[in-house]
């Protein structure tokens, strides 16, 4: 797809402060750190729209990027941070559930793993739920440039046996450092959109 134009159009923690849902969304979830807001930047084509860090619970709301007034990717924040308070955690927790379970155009939502690390529990949860939605179970591996080629297939079937996923295809290796499967995946959201 061709971003004519991209804004980040609201930040919102709770449900009121969303924007109207007049367009399809395309939302990103998992663990802090795994790569969600660079993966936006990069489907976006822009370095600096979404702010990344090195260190872990960057995003800390949910952010509704309006791309070429037509839908909207939305970043939310990390799970399985280590280093925060307990009540933060659930701070967190509970604003995900709060979009994910009130948000009629939610088109997808798109569970992020790193390809180095088997997924944890709390990615086997995420993806469960996720599932049991109705969503379609695509998986996007990040920092797929950190690992040769020769090594993804290893990854991807440690991925696939944690998330019990039978069709590995579902598992799209993904560089936001090398732009590595960008315009894949834009035609796998627009046939989303289609379907
Ligand atoms: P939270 O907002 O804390 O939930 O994190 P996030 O999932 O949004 O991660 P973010 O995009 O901020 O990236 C975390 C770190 O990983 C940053 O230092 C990024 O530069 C780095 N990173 C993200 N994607 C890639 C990638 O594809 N390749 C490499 N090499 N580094 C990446
Ligand atoms: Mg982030």
């Amino acid at each position: 797809m061709k971003i004519k134009k991209a804004d980040l159009e609201k930040v919102a923690v709770h449900r009121e402060q969303y924007p109207e849902e007049d367009l399809f969304e395309f939302a990103f979830a998992g663990r802090s750190n795994v790569g969600k807001s660079s993966f936006i930047n990069a489907m976006l084509n822009r370095k600096k729209l979404a702010k990344t860090s090195s260190t872990p619970g960057k995003t800390r709301t949910i952010n509704f990027y309006r791309v070429n007034d037509d839908l909207r990717l939305v970043d939310l924040p990390g799970y399985g941070y280590a280093k925060v308070s307990k009540v933060e955690k659930n701070s967190w927790s509970k604003i995900i559930n709060e979009y994910l379970e009130n948000r009629e155009n939610l088109l997808e939502v798109i569970l992020l793993v790193d390809i180095r690390h088997e997924p944890t529990a709390q990615d086997l949860q995420m993806f469960e739920y996720l599932m049991a939605k109705g969503y379609s179970g695509i998986v996007v591996a990040t920092k797929a440039d950190k690992i040769s080629k020769g090594h993804y297939e290893k990854h991807i079937n440690i991925i696939a046996k944690k998330l019990k996923i039978k069709n590995k295809d579902m598992i799209i290796p993904f560089s936001s450092e090398n732009k590595e499967m960008v315009d894949e995946m834009w035609e796998i959201f627009e046939d989303i959109v289609r379907y």
